[in-house]
């Protein structure tokens, strides 16, 4: 079994899309909800879930990330995933799990990628760059933000009456049909291979 644990700091609703792709597996569980943020919605949602949630705070992600390597060992960890996770991983945890540790960015990376860029910023900066198409990368983490390796993208249109909530709706349907299954097929060719 190929025990994942999700990182979130906000809504979680792709943590949750993720945690429900999965719900059935004989071969990868969803086993660990980590959130920088005590009161993300995530965690609530991990709780209906029954899946174990812990709030580690982002000065102990600095300070003591032994904190959190001791809790991905305690749970026996295999692979990480990044759905709206806001701060960048303690190198300790990027060196503990080489290829096995993915991030979502909500944008046509390289592009609108890089501090700053996240949630909504994201797509107010494409519009107002006037680009005709957005999407989404799924990639490996480094220890720069948004610069790991690309393992999938995909596009949608950005319309001339879009704004950034109907441009952020958009993306999110490209990242619940498209995240679960690539974390499925990259799990099977690093780890079940
Ligand atoms: C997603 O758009 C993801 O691409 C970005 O943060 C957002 C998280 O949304 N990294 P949610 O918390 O999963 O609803």
């Amino acid at each position: 079994m190929v025990r994942i644990a999700i990182f979130a700091s906000g809504n979680g609703s792709n943590a949750e899309n993720i945690i429900n792709y999965f719900k059935d597996s004989s071969a990868i569980k969803c086993e660990l909800i980590i959130s920088n943020k005590e009161n993300a919605y995530v965690l609530e949602r991990a709780s209906k879930h029954k899946i174990s949630a812990r709030h580690v705070s982002g000065k102990e992600f600095r300070e003591n990330p032994k904190k959190v390597s001791d809790l991905l060992v305690q749970h026996n960890i295999d692979f990480i995933v990044l759905a709206g996770f806001m701060l960048l991983l303690p190198e300790k945890i990027i060196r503990n799990y080489p290829d096995r540790i993915v991030n979502i960015h909500p944008a046509l990376l390289p592009s609108y990628g890089g501090k700053g860029m996240y949630g909504m910023n994201v797509h107010r900066a494409v519009i107002n760059a006037g680009e005709t198409q957005s999407g989404i990368s799924i990639h490996y983490v480094n220890e720069k933000y948004d610069e790991g390796r690309i393992i999938f993208q995909a596009a949608c249109p950005v319309d001339k009456n879009d704004t950034p909530d109907t441009l952020a709706e958009k993306i999110h349907h490209l990242e619940y049909k498209h995240y679960p299954a690539v974390i499925e097929q990259i799990i099977h060719e690093n780890i079940l291979k």
